[in-house]
């Protein structure tokens, strides 16, 4: 059994949406733990946990949402002296951009370093429809590619 831990901040309830939704499609691979958190509740525990990791967040003032930043910050070093290297995706609510939010936590990723599991995924706007598909897709892809063994 696979275990893929969801962490998210939300300041307007989007991204939580995009974060259910990836949970929703995760839900389809029987053989995956999937675990939904909010950042502030996580931590390195819920790491060291996880086999896979996707971080759901704003972009906020052109970078990462300071909660985000917050959780990454604390989880570094702990995580490093776990020797962790968990493959991750990115999930970014943005208004117009998401960009900066995306370089800046592969940025940081980098130097836990944990490898990028997929290409990132931006969905700017209101969220709609057809973003909850993409995130459930990306949900859905992320779990069935952990239990395939290819990241
Ligand atoms: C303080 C603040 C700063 C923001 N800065 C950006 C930005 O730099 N680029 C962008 O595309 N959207 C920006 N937005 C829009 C948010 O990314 C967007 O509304 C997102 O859906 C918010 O998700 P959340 O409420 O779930 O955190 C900003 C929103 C706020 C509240």
């Amino acid at each position: 059994m696979k275990s893929l831990l969801i962490a998210y901040h939300s300041q307007s309830g989007a991204s939580a949406q995009l974060a259910r939704a990836a949970w929703r499609g995760a839900q389809a691979e029987p053989e995956v733990r999937v675990t939904v958190q909010r950042v502030w509740d996580a931590g390195t525990a819920d790491l060291v946990q996880a086999d896979a990791l996707l971080l759901v967040m704003a972009e906020n003032s052109g970078a990462l949402s300071g909660a985000m930043k917050d959780f990454l910050d604390r989880t570094f070093y702990p995580s490093i002296e776990e020797g962790l290297v968990l493959p991750y995706a990115l999930l970014v609510s943005a208004g117009n951009d998401g960009r900066g939010a995306v370089r800046q936590a592969q940025r940081i990723l980098s130097g836990y370093p944990f490898p990028a599991a997929a290409e990132p995924l931006i969905l700017r706007g209101e969220v709609t429809g057809a973003h909850l598909r993409s995130g459930e897709e990306l949900g859905q892809a992320f779990a069935a590619g952990l239990v395939m063994g290819i990241f």
